[in-house]
């Protein structure tokens, strides 16, 4: 009788969609994370050690003391998530392991939670919400002066990062009839910006200092932290909202929320934060900022598709091929 080979190990951080965890199942020897606890520094060092496959998320610290720990039989890392800034791609590329992320499959959903976020705040969605739930708040009826917030049709939508997601969001917008103006670090070919009929910006400064709305859709790098610092967040116009939905790092979020409370920015419409899961107690207070737990891509669709990602990543590099999401750190 012929001895059945030993399935790879491959450890889960995080629970993952059942239909995933299945599939995983059949396919590796995969030890999951059934009750859904981050794990600890010393529980990934274990992991690191053992595994020859890791799924990490967002909410691991895959930092370069980790992956120095890693035993020789871990070869790949195979994000589950498209952000790859909670791993030090460095440190992978020289101990030899092959990174993978999930990009694609999430496009549009967070590109519909932007979009939900860039009518939300203007239109002072939470505050109405607010008042109808609240009893201290109570609803006195219709009123012609009342909750009045502002228009979308025809304002100035500036989108930082015109990437997969920034053009999906630029697509919504422009039905919305938002112009669309963005800035990126390359100028995108004349097809792509007759489509949106998007004005370029290569000065995130000029862009700034313009725009009614602005969306965060770049990706976190060592490049891209504070991107919007102290001095570029005075830059706005006072009647100026900002969206997020990519990662809090990119935002210097203190000051953020020090300009909304002193109202020198309109509102914020934030799905992310700088130090998650902490969110600064200033944008929680205010009512000006509506606020989500990191639900960009939270759709069971598009977890699921995550999850194939995944599997077909690790699948393929197993059988010996190039992982089709693999990263490498230039492409940053
Ligand atoms: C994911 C995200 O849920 O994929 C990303 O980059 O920001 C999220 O939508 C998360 O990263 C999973 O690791």
């Amino acid at each position: 009788m012929p001895t059945a080979t030993k399935k790879p190990l491959v450890i889960v951080t995080r629970k993952l969609p059942e239909a995933v965890e299945t599939r995983m199942r059949e396919l590796f020897d995969t030890r999951l994370n059934v009750d859904d606890r981050p794990m600890s520094q010393g529980e990934l060092t274990e992991a690191v050690k053992t595994a020859q496959v890791l799924v990490p998320t967002v909410t691991d610290r895959i930092d370069r003391s980790l992956i120095s720990q890693a035993g020789p039989q871990l070869k790949l890392i195979a994000n589950f998530g498209n952000g790859v800034d909670n791993i030090d791609l460095d440190t992978a590329r020289v101990r030899g392991i092959i990174v993978t992320n999930t990009p694609g499959v999430l496009t549009e959903d967070t590109a519909d939670m932007t979009m939900a976020l860039i009518l939300a705040v203007p239109r002072r969605l939470a505050e109405g919400t607010a008042v109808l739930k609240d009893p201290k708040k109570s609803w006195a009826g219709w009123s012609p002066t009342w909750m009045l917030g502002h228009r979308i049709f025809g304002k100035r939508l500036g989108i930082i990062g015109m990437g997969r997601i920034g053009q999906a969001v630029a697509r919504r917008a422009k039905a919305f009839g938002l112009q669309i103006h963005y800035h990126n670090r390359r100028r995108l070919g004349e097809e792509i910006e007759q489509e949106f009929e998007a004005t370029y910006w290569d000065s995130l400064d000029q862009m700034l200092a313009r725009m009614d709305i602005i969306s965060v859709n770049c990706p976190h790098t060592p490049a891209t932290y504070h991107l919007l610092s102290a001095r570029r967040l005075k830059l706005l116009k006072p009647s100026a909202y900002i969206v997020n939905t990519a990662r809090g790092e990119i935002i210097d979020e203190n000051e953020l929320a020090r300009l909304v409370e002193a109202g020198q920015i309109s509102g914020a419409g934030l799905d992310v934060f700088e130090n998650e899961p902490a969110v600064n107690p200033k944008l929680l207070a205010s009512d000006r900022v509506v606020a989500l737990p990191h639900m960009g891509s939270a759709t069971l669709e598009g977890r699921i598709d995550m999850g194939e990602k995944v599997i077909i990543n690790i699948k393929t590099f197993l059988d010996g091929h190039n992982p089709p999401d693999r990263v490498h750190p230039a492409m940053l």
